[in-house]
């Protein structure tokens, strides 16, 4: 494909205006259509859309000149002139309109988790493994570039063999920010857990391979249905490495975002953290990278520009994730939750 890629959103709240900004400054993607129950946000009123890093200016409307817009997702997914659907919709929807899409032979980008449950999980990857286009899952924190960097740089083998990894990510309160107040709803969300948390636990998968057993604490205190608000979790490997992961919505609103990590490895430590991005060598050695393309600054920007980019060539986009590991990070999830509710350890299975 030399043309750009028609691309149609479904949910305009705070990830699907943030990649309608982001498609805009892409040379590779053109908005064809965009989908919303919400009738102030199909005429681009999104005063009502909040976020949590990187959110951009809601008050003044959204320029949809030249694009369809849809009350209902299935007359998107159904439009000739959208060859991806870019699905944003609260997670408890992805497998319907995720499912739907890659039957009518779209490709798929769809936001993470990829579903609410492993059994939906399981339901999009069967179909997006019998389609001939292509399917991929916003695991955002794989594309992140000091994430991205320090992956790649451990890979090597230059930071030596891994003795501990803690990642952090840490949210104020975000009830009544989306739709509907829907993260609040642990049967829609899954809780801080399945949505906030996800990130670090696929992040552990990213580095380090599939973790054998979990062992997680929790705590419930906002949202219903016995999800988690906060989580710390150990990841066992089975070969003596210290590797755990933080994340909760529950601090009181106004504490600033928190994304984090440090690994520390024979050879040195990569410290990522609100103070910036280092790199402290057994010898002494400090190194500053700064690995953000100025044009693709963020890992939401690099998952677009890669996605669409495959699309163009029509090259299967398994770089940074496979279909079957996007089946992981839900079972990981799944015993964390497990392991939380009967507080023991839970082996995890693939
Ligand atoms: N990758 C990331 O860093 C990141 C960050 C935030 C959210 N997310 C994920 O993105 C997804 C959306 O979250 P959000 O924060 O944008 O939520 P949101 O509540 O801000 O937006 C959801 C939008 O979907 C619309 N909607 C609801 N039902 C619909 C339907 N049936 N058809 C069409 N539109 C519908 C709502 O009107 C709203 O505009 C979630 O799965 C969430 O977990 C990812």
């Amino acid at each position: 494909m030399t043309r750009k890629v028609r691309v149609g959103i479904i949910g305009l709240g705070f990830m699907g205006t943030t990649h309608y900004g982001i498609h805009k400054s892409n040379p590779k993607a053109e908005i064809t259509a965009i989908a919303d129950v919400d009738a102030a946000k199909r005429k681009g009123d999104i005063r009502k859309v909040i976020g949590n890093i990187g959110g951009g200016d809601n008050s003044k409307p959204m320029d949809l000149t030249g694009i369809k817009t849809y009350a209902d997702g299935m007359d998107l997914i159904n439009d000739p002139n959208v060859d991806v659907v870019d699905i944003c919709v609260p997670t408890f929807l992805h497998c319907q309109y995720a499912v739907a899409a890659l039957k009518a032979g779209k490709h798929v980008f769809c936001e993470k988790p990829l579903a609410r449950n492993v059994k939906e999980a399981e339901a999009i990857i069967a179909e997006a493994k019998k389609s001939d286009k292509f399917f991929t899952v916003g695991m955002c924190i794989r594309y992140w570039p000091e994430y991205s960097y320090t992956r790649e740089l451990y890979k090597s083998g230059k930071l030596g063999k891994l003795r501990s990894a803690t990642f952090t990510r840490l949210s104020p309160n975000i009830a009544g920010n989306a739709w509907k107040n829907w993260f609040m709803d642990g049967k829609l969300s899954g809780g801080a857990l399945l949505d906030l948390h996800l990130h670090d636990a696929d992040a552990v998968r990213f580095f380090f391979g599939r973790p054998q057993s979990v062992t997680s604490f929790g705590m419930n205190s906002r949202s219903s249905d016995g999800t988690m608000d906060h989580v710390i979790t150990n990841y066992e490997f089975g070969n003596g490495t210290l590797v755990a992961a933080e994340g909760g919505w529950a601090a009181a609103k106004g504490v600033p975002f928190e994304m984090s990590f440090q690994i520390i490895c024979e050879k040195a430590t990569v410290v990522f953290n609100s103070s910036g991005f280092k790199i402290y060598y057994e010898n002494g050695k400090v190194e500053e990278p700064k690995p953000a393309n100025p044009a693709l600054p963020t890992g939401w920007h690099e998952e677009l520009d890669y996605f669409l980019g495959c699309v163009q060539k029509n090259k299967r986009p398994d770089k940074f994730i496979t279909l079957d590991e996007m089946l992981d990070s839900m079972k990981i999830i799944t015993a964390e939750q497990q392991s939380a509710d009967k507080r023991k350890t839970v082996k995890i299975k693939y």
